[in-house]
């Protein structure tokens, strides 16, 4: 078969039951699942009633600028579940069914219904203690158990091609040539990114790859899973909290809470000595980044509006000057300074003082 396409139902049935990974006769009723920018994502319901979620990746990534990576990345994603699976609390990972590198396709267990995405669940601004204790402890749990297969995992996850292609360039790199001002922050931060590895690092630790099935958190989308700094997910997912906070003033301090909720049961879960040290003012840096990445790299949030964009992005500028070495100070800090420029709007009208 030549270019398989999963998202046309025929042509999936067709070469579902070519490669024998259906029976003959079986039809099962195929649902495109949206959401998703850089792969292909289909349902599956089997007759027998299971049902598989099929993920095939994309060279070209559906965002609004050029950008390009290797699909033979849906490889490193199969890899990443069958660890994930072992390292994480049972019931958290959903388990790989099948791959097939040669049309860039994986196989996995779909999460049960009825689910709900996290992200849209926290939009709503339906912010439970529970689910942000989970999402600390669930990342937790992955740092602290790679820890122990050190060895094995700094060579199996060695490569970070896909890491660097989807998340350094675009988000530091990338938003180092759009804001000038914080260049040096930014390629300070990739070079972080680049240091030897300690832990195994998801990469895309989203709310978005997150799924709430009867209260319960399952993690997907591992596509990027490396050997390195962990610091970097906990920053990219702090960005995530704190931006959404930012976005819904009626949610803030409840976003804002979840924030600092989930940094304490992230190091409870790992080693509290991480408190006040490196690590914390590390995973705030890389929160910093994330945040302007996220308003002037290539993958930019769509729930701010313009004149929300540029106020993210000229307190990040104004808080790299001094960065601040902790979680709640970062908090405290963003948060008043949305205050003061939500309340002054045309305090932003003038470039800023330089620093
Ligand atoms: N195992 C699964 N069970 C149910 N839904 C899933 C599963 N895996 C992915 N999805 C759905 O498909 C969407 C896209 O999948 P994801 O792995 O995040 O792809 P992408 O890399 O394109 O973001 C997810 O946000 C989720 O809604
Ligand atoms: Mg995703």
């Amino acid at each position: 078969m030549s270019e398989l396409d999963i998202e046309q139902p025929e042509q999936l049935i067709a070469w579902l039951r070519d490669t024998r990974r259906i029976g003959v006769d079986e039809t099962p009723v195929i649902r495109v699942l949206g959401g998703g920018v850089s792969n292909r994502t289909v349902l599956v319901r089997r007759q027998k009633g299971e049902s598989w979620v099929l993920k095939q990746a994309l060279e070209k990534l559906r965002v609004a600028v050029e950008w390009k990576c290797n699909p033979e990345r849906a490889t490193r994603e199969a890899l990443g579940m069958r660890w994930l699976t072992t390292l994480a609390p049972s019931g958290t990972i959903p388990r790989l069914v099948f791959e097939d590198p040669r049309v860039h396709v994986l196989a996995m267990r779909a999460v049960p219904e009825p689910h709900a995405n996290w992200k849209s669940v926290l939009l709503a601004g339906d912010v439970q203690a529970d689910h942000v204790r989970q999402f600390g402890q669930l990342l937790g749990a992955i740092h602290r158990q790679s820890r122990m297969a050190a060895r094995t995992l700094a060579s199996v996850f060695a490569g970070r091609e896909f890491f660097e292609v989807l998340r350094v360039e675009p988000f530091y790199e990338y938003t180092a040539t759009q804001v000038p001002e914080a260049a040096g922050f930014l390629r300070s931060l990739a070079a972080l990114a680049r240091l030897p590895g300690t832990s195994l690092v998801h990469g895309d630790y989203s709310p978005k790859n997150i799924l709430v099935h009867r209260g319960t958190l399952w993690l997907v989308d591992h596509e990027v899973v490396h050997w390195g700094d962990p610091m970097f997910d906990v920053g990219f997912a702090l960005a995530h909290l704190v931006a959404k906070a930012h976005a819904l003033p009626a949610y803030r301090e409840a976003l804002g809470g979840a924030a600092l909720l989930f940094w304490e049961h992230y190091r409870f879960a790992t080693c509290d000595c991480l408190a006040g040290g490196p690590e914390e003012s590390r995973a705030v840096r890389h929160a910093l980044g994330c945040l302007l990445a996220r308003v002037a790299g290539r993958s930019q949030v769509e729930y701010l509006d313009p004149a929300a964009k540029r106020r993210q992005s000229l307190i990040i500028a104004e808080l790299i000057t001094d960065p601040p070495d902790t979680v709640a100070a970062l908090v405290d800090q963003f948060f008043r300074s949305v205050q003061r420029r939500e309340s002054n709007p045309h305090a932003d009208d003038h470039p800023p003082r330089s620093a």
